[in-house]
């Protein structure tokens, strides 16, 4: 073998390589959606926000009187290629007459929130219906018969009150008969496995028979996952339905994780970060969930949106949120606005 067939012949070792990975990478052919860098493309964002008449106030940053607008116009640039632009009528298309479901936490909220504007401003006079029972928020687009549902669950696996108090169960999933039979599926937890005090919404953690006061937080999460992983195996038909799990989103509390003033938080910040690195820590548990997802036997897509996101440091409500000036926001993101680009990538993803 001459030199060139020998690259041709590892050319198609890494492209099987690759085709093999892209149930755990955002892969569109061999291009990683997840490393590039933003860019001011004035025909963004996808909607103008006041056009999108159910915007929780939380995610409503220019109704709630944030001043800039700069940070609407950045477009996400993969380095290895282009990412199309998100088409809502094709996708109402290809979703006619189906349902989809989101799972997580108020970063859930956030994506969920982004899609039905997404598709409620796909065209003209579209005819919509939101309810909310119980934890589950459904909108509907009826001309298409679509259905984008929301299930707010911020462990994925089960926290039940008992006598003894309330239980974080990282074996029960017993929540998961809400998910069945839906076309697409996007999970998300995280956020609330660090929280402590006032802030934990349990007393007790059960392990197998334990009865734990606490434990390794990440290690708990990781149980969790496991047994969330067990479910997808057993409950989830992948000829029926498309699963993906929506990465770790970053905070941005701390202006040394991008070389400003430790004091400085995400409020003022009115660009991304410049480039494709962020100077800060990369979050440990992106690692989690990807060992996680290697476990699981059926077809699961992390939307690894984490790089992207670490990198505006512009996008989130800061006071321009539900708290107002006392509530600074460093967590969630603005609608319109970065978790627009998450969608655009799911899209992309489903369409590829
Ligand atoms: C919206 O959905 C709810 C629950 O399915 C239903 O009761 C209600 O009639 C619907 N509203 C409209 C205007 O279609
Ligand atoms: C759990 O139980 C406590 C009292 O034991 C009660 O105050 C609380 O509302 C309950 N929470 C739920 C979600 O049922
Ligand atoms: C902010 O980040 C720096 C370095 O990344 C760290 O040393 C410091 O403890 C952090 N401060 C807070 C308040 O978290």
């Amino acid at each position: 073998m001459d030199f060139r067939v020998n690259c041709i012949f590892f050319h198609r070792l890494l492209l099987i390589a690759l085709l093999h990975l892209s149930n755990i990478h955002n892969c569109i052919g061999a291009c990683d959606l997840s490393e590039g860098s933003w860019v001011i493309d004035p025909s963004y964002p996808l909607y103008d926000a006041t056009t999108c008449p159910f915007i929780e106030k939380e995610f409503n940053c220019q109704k709630n009187g944030r001043p800039d607008q700069n940070y609407l116009s950045y477009r996400w640039q993969p380095s290895g290629c282009d990412l199309p632009r998100f088409d809502g009528l094709d996708f109402l298309r290809r979703f006619e007459g189906k349902s989809i479901m989101f799972i997580g936490d108020s970063l859930t909220r956030d994506q969920w929130q982004s899609l039905t504007c997404l598709l409620y401003t796909s065209a003209p006079n579209l005819n919509y219906n939101l309810t909310r029972v119980g934890m589950i928020s459904t909108f509907t687009i009826k001309d298409y018969g679509v259905n984008v549902f929301l299930d707010r669950n911020a462990f994925l696996v089960d926290l039940v009150n008992e006598t003894k108090g309330r239980i974080l169960k990282l074996d029960s999933i017993e929540e998961g008969k809400n998910w069945e039979g839906m076309n697409m599926l996007v999970f998300n937890t995280w956020h609330w496995w660090n929280y402590r005090n006032a802030h934990q919404p349990w007393d007790y953690i059960q392990v197998g028979d334990l009865l734990l006061k606490d434990m390794d937080r990440m290690a708990a999460f990781e149980r969790a996952l496991g047994t969330w992983g067990g479910w997808v195996d057993t409950k989830v038909d992948p000829t029926k339905t498309m699963v993906f799990f929506q990465g770790i989103s970053p905070n941005h509390y701390n202006g040394s994780d991008w070389n400003e003033p430790k004091a400085n938080q995400c409020q003022g910040q009115t660009t991304p970060v410049s480039g494709s690195t962020y100077p800060g820590q990369y979050p440990p548990a992106v690692a989690v969930v990807k060992r996680a997802l290697s476990k699981i036997q059926n077809p699961v897509t992390l939307l690894d949106v984490t790089t992207l996101s670490l990198l505006r440091k512009d996008g989130h409500p800061s006071i321009y949120g539900i708290g107002g000036a006392n509530g600074m926001d460093c967590t969630h993101w603005c609608i319109a606005g970065v978790p627009d680009t998450w969608n655009q990538i799911l899209y992309n993803i489903i369409v590829s």
